[in-house]
């Protein structure tokens, strides 16, 4: 007999971690769904369901002689998370659960509390196939960093997006590092159509923000559109970054370099021109081509004498965008380096207030040894492993795992992942987030696009995010050479019904209407263009040949099964 409102029965062994019960109804249990059940000393906990199993009576001769089964049993398998004491402690059982005890779905403020969930904060979306809205702390988001690991396509500057919305909600100081221009449309509100769409399942509305500022280097295409140019302090700069710049090799001349530094600072403040004289005094045969090369700083016109006060770049409640669009990737690490270390410097004397520094294409500036070298990598780490003492965090955001420094990775307090196949970024992502389980990582690959794992020491258990939609525009959009070619945009974003949606038309409309959330699930499909339109990729975005390759085809499978999913369900509903 069926207890009221039951799901399930737990039967065959149980211990006190874990059980398997038989599902009433398929539809109503799923997995990662968060089921309670009771037990004999704790009371009532919480569980996940990690699998759920359909078997039938049929045996191989049976299927091919076309014979029906009689009897079908789907069964789940659940993993214990525990319930909270009165001091807000997790208990997890030390006895096991009944064969034949009743599991029910867990309601919503169970779930919250025992996973740790925070009732205010970074609100980022709905925990998945819920109506739980996932809120981050924002101190521990800001001070103890974080990172936001997936691979290209998968929504991370979408999602870095919607969290410096929040942040920006909150004044938070931010500095975003954006190389590729895609954060100065956070000015504008959000015109998506299929966002527009989905902003009210997810309880937002449209909005620009006006305190977001834009610089760009010198030199940059995009100066006459922004709202200041960075002008950068060219004193004191370090042998690395000079050798960088000038772009000095073999040991011998960068040596000279290192030489006619180390000369230097022990005299006080020094310019590149100092630089230049001091090497024209040390006798060796590489001195001129090092001058030659030194004599190139000056031409790239990013030092001024009246250099931008790096105080602007982090301001109470203002986000400064650093559009980096069209510099060479050398400059690019130049001024990161340059004004990160000069933030760093500010923030310790308490000159610029506690703030975040979104580092967008992070395996370019805190590259994993063996995977190049940048003169910017030095302060990163440096902030990532000090920079909470001083409150200056990072968000850490990367499509390739496997290429930025692990120690900074797990650094980061929280760590936000979205779908990741490559085997090699999966092994950076083992190593670099803590107490990963190979459940988890089975689950990362399979993620659809804007969602997101969330894994943080504040979280009993990793959660698994559905990416609210943003409120200003989101400017990571790829841009084709093919004139014309955003009319051919392919659709996106279909409401889709879940399978819990099984209710008859007239009630699925009412429910729809009233904005109930619990039977609708968005559904997010990337925004990428047709094959046959050649997109002008980004620097950096690049990944090996045979990985895009493969990627493609995996997307173009996934899309196609996406279509035919679309269909069936439609004509489900309509009967076509
Ligand atoms: N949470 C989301 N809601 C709606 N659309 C999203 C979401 N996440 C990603 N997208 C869509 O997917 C596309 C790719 O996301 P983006 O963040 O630019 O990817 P990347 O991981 O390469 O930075 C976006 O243009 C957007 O249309
Ligand atoms: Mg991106």
């Amino acid at each position: 007999m069926k207890t009221k409102g039951a799901v399930g029965r737990i039967y065959g062994e149980a211990t006190s971690t874990e059980f398997n019960f038989v599902v009433f109804d398929p539809r109503e249990v799923r997995r990662t769904d968060y089921v309670k059940v009771w037990n004999d000393v704790e009371g009532w906990v919480i569980a996940q369901v990690l699998e759920v199993k359909a078997t039938a009576d049929l045996s191989g001769a049976d299927v091919l002689e076309g014979r029906d089964a009689e009897r079908e049993l789907c069964i789940a398998k659940a993993t214990v998370i525990g319930r909270r004491d009165d001091e807000g402690m997790l208990r997890v059982p030390k006895t096991p659960f009944v064969p034949g005890e009743s599991v029910f779905k867990a309601e919503e403020d169970f779930i919250i509390d025992v996973l740790g969930l925070k009732r205010e904060g970074a609100y980022i979306g709905f925990l998945q196939d819920t109506d739980i809205k996932v809120k981050l702390d924002v101190n521990s988001l800001v001070q103890k960093h974080c990172c936001i690991l997936a691979k290209t396509g998968s929504g991370k500057s979408y999602t870095a997006g919607v969290i410096v919305e929040e942040l920006l909600e909150m004044d938070v100081p931010l500095l975003i590092i954006d190389p590729h221009g895609e954060y100065s449309s956070l000015k504008y509100p959000n015109d998506d159509e299929f966002d527009l769409e989905k902003m009210k399942y997810f309880g937002v509305r449209p909005k620009g923000y006006d305190n977001v500022l834009v610089y760009v280097p010198p030199g940059s295409p995009f100066a006459e559109i922004a709202d200041g140019v960075l002008k950068l302090d060219g004193k004191n700069l370090s042998a690395e970054e000079l050798i960088e710049l000038a772009g000095i090799t073999g040991n011998s001349s960068q040596a000279l370099v290192y030489q006619a530094v180390k000369n230097l600072k022990k005299r006080g403040s020094y310019t590149v021109e100092d630089v230049i004289s001091e090497v024209e005094g040390i006798k060796h045969n590489a001195k001129w081509t090092v001058l030659g090369s030194l004599e190139k700083i000056a031409e790239v016109g990013l030092f001024d004498d009246s250099p931008t006060p790096v105080q602007l770049l982090l301001q109470k409640g203002k986000a400064v965008v650093l559009d980096m669009r069209g510099i060479p990737p050398e400059h690019q690490d130049l001024i990161v380096s340059k004004i990160c270390n000069e933030l760093f410097e500010l923030r310790k004397l308490g000159e610029v207030p506690p703030g975040m520094i979104v580092l967008e294409e992070a395996h370019n500036f805190i590259p994993e040894r063996g995977f190049g070298k940048s003169v910017s990598t030095s302060v990163l780490r440096t902030i990532a492993s000090e920079g909470r003492k001083f409150g200056l965090g990072l968000m850490v955001i990367s499509q390739r795992p496997a290429r930025v420094d692990k120690n900074v990775i797990s650094q980061c307090n929280t760590q936000i992942i979205l779908r990741v196949t490559n085997p090699n970024d999966i092994n950076a992502i083992k190593k670099g987030v803590e107490g990963i389980t190979a459940e988890m990582v089975d689950e990362i690959k399979r993620l659809p696009p804007g969602t997101a794992m969330v894994v943080s020491p504040e979280l009993e258990k990793p959660v698994i995010v559905e990416v609210r939609v943003r409120r200003s525009r989101h400017g990571g959009v790829a841009v084709s050479v093919v004139e014309g070619s955003v009319e051919n945009k392919p659709k996106r974003s279909l409401w889709r019904k879940s399978k819990r949606d099984s209710g008859d038309e007239s009630e699925k409309a009412e429910k729809a209407e009233t904005g109930k959330r619990k039977i609708l699930k968005t559904r997010v499909k990337s925004r990428a263009k047709p094959e046959e339109l050649k997109e002008v990729k980004p620097k950096g975005e690049s990944e090996e040949p045979g990985e895009v390759e493969s990627e493609k085809l995996e997307n173009k499978k996934s899309e196609n099964k996406k279509t035919s999913g679309k269909r069936n369900i439609l004509r489900k509903m309509f009967g076509v």
